[in-house]
């Protein structure tokens, strides 16, 4: 048989890294239930029809898309937002709104492998559909920044932008919506000469290409100076002024909250997929150059799907992403202490004794690992303390018949005879 090794791009999470993966899940399910968004499970595979609508070339492109033995085409989800956009679509179609959903699961794109970037990866993902209203949106950027800092990540910035300010300078120039999506995979890309070259291939007008020009380099922290100047260069797209109008209200509605985050406003920041109809943002950390996620209002895909209109705006946050933030940034885990216990019999006919105690202590909630190598004491005890075990539990013959077992505190080297109805408040530290 050949050595089998992990496919390209593919993720194995050793115990240790399974640890922080499942607190970051928790503290993105902790989020969820902050701002009452309830959890649902859709699954892996979907139709490729539905994946592909709108996703944007690059993803498209990159989708593990197949047929199954029926001849369906299918393909593995690359984001969750077509999967809940589906469900409002068709099941969740007469819920009353708002509706708020979370998702935490695996996600697949044939990406290049790189730190950070990898072909199975993971995202929370929250969805808020039913509202229009800015105050959505910032909630939306909110609860980012809260999953950032629950995670234990500093210096946090957002970049954020709206797609409907050049989407509809483009639009009343006439420009296709199929060269619009280039356009913005372009700028994406922060290939802004290509992008606005294509618009000029377009023949929009003078006046629009002049704008286009100075509004892609429109970018700062402080975002009313940064608006009023998307405002001013916009000024003859009545619907675009609207749009910064709209940016406008998101963020004085985040920065009203409180809730203190920094923001890069960028008038030509846009984002791959193509659903986007209003603000889109993304979180980073000084550390790294990649995006720790993704978000942004999209009110036409729900509809695209067959259902009512439906408003919406979502974000995804990459998880692998903010665990790798966090070995950056040496974030610690803040996890309950619990004390483990290895339960180890002197001898054969001692294994039901052990296993009983085990399962008693277990019952109590107590972490227990029982001997199961036959091995000597010492060596066992050797491999308790190898492993940072607190307690080893003893049993042997002499001490059964008194009822009790030797219980030996790993880090301290000291040991004594407990009663074995004694033993769980020994080790909670009761007595
Ligand atoms: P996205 O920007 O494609 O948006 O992905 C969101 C986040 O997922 C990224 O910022 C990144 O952290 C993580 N991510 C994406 N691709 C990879 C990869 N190959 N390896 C590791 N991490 C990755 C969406 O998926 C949208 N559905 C977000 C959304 C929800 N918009 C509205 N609602």
């Amino acid at each position: 048989m050949p050595v089998f090794r992990r496919v390209r791009g593919m993720r194995d999470f050793l115990p240790e890294e399974a640890q922080i993966m499942k607190y970051v899940e928790g503290k993105a399910r902790r989020v969820a239930q902050l701002y009452g968004y309830g959890e649902i499970i859709t699954p892996v595979l979907e139709s490729y029809e539905l994946l592909a609508a709108k996703a944007g070339e690059e993803v498209r492109s990159r989708m593990y898309a197949f047929k199954d033995l029926g001849g369906r085409r299918v393909a593995l989800r690359p984001e969750f937002t077509a999967s809940v956009a589906r469900l409002v679509a068709t099941t969740l179609r007469n819920e009353p709104k708002p509706l708020r959903m979370f998702s935490v699961g695996s996600l697949y794109r044939y990406d290049e492998p790189q730190q950070g970037r990898f072909r199975e990866f993971w995202q929370s993902n929250y969805e808020l559909m039913g509202s229009s209203k800015p105050e959505a949106d910032a909630e939306i950027i909110m609860l980012t920044n809260n999953l950032m800092k629950a995670a234990g990540l500093k210096n946090c910035v957002f970049r954020v932008g709206h797609v409907g300010v050049l989407r509809r300078i483009l639009s009343q120039e006439k420009v296709e919506d199929k060269v619009q999506n280039r356009i913005m995979q372009l700028m994406d890309k922060k290939e802004y000469d290509d992008a606005l070259e294509l618009v000029e291939a377009t023949g929009v007008s003078e006046k629009c290409l002049m704008a286009l020009q100075k509004l892609v380099k429109v970018k700062g922290n402080k975002f009313s100076e940064v608006l009023n100047e998307m405002e001013e260069l916009v000024e003859d797209y009545e619907s675009a002024v609207d749009a910064v109008r709209n940016l406008r209200e998101v963020l004085e509605l985040v920065s009203e909250s409180g809730e203190r985050i920094d923001m890069m406003v960028e008038a030509g920041f846009a984002r791959g997929l193509e659903y986007y109809t209003g603000m889109i943002f993304e979180p980073y950390v000084p550390e790294m150059n990649i995006a720790l996620g993704g978000g942004g209002r999209y009110d036409k895909l729900i509809e695209l799907f067959g259902g009512e209109p439906t408003p919406a705006v979502g974000v995804a946050h990459g998880i692998d992403r903010i665990m790798l933030a966090m070995q950056k940034q040496k974030a610690t885990l803040k996890t309950k202490e619990e004390k483990t216990v290895a339960v180890i019999p002197i001898k054969e006919k001692l294994k039901g004794e052990a296993l009983k105690i085990s399962r008693m202590l277990r019952d109590a909630d107590i972490l227990v690992e029982v001997e199961v190598m036959g091995r000597k004491v010492a060596k066992a005890l050797e491999d308790a303390d190898r492993r940072k075990i607190d307690y080893a539990i003893i049993v042997g013959e002499r001490e059964m018949r008194e009822g009790a077992v030797v219980v030996r505190n790993l880090g301290e080297r000291e040991q004594k005879t407990v009663k074995i109805e004694r033993i769980v408040g020994q080790i909670k530290g009761q007595n």
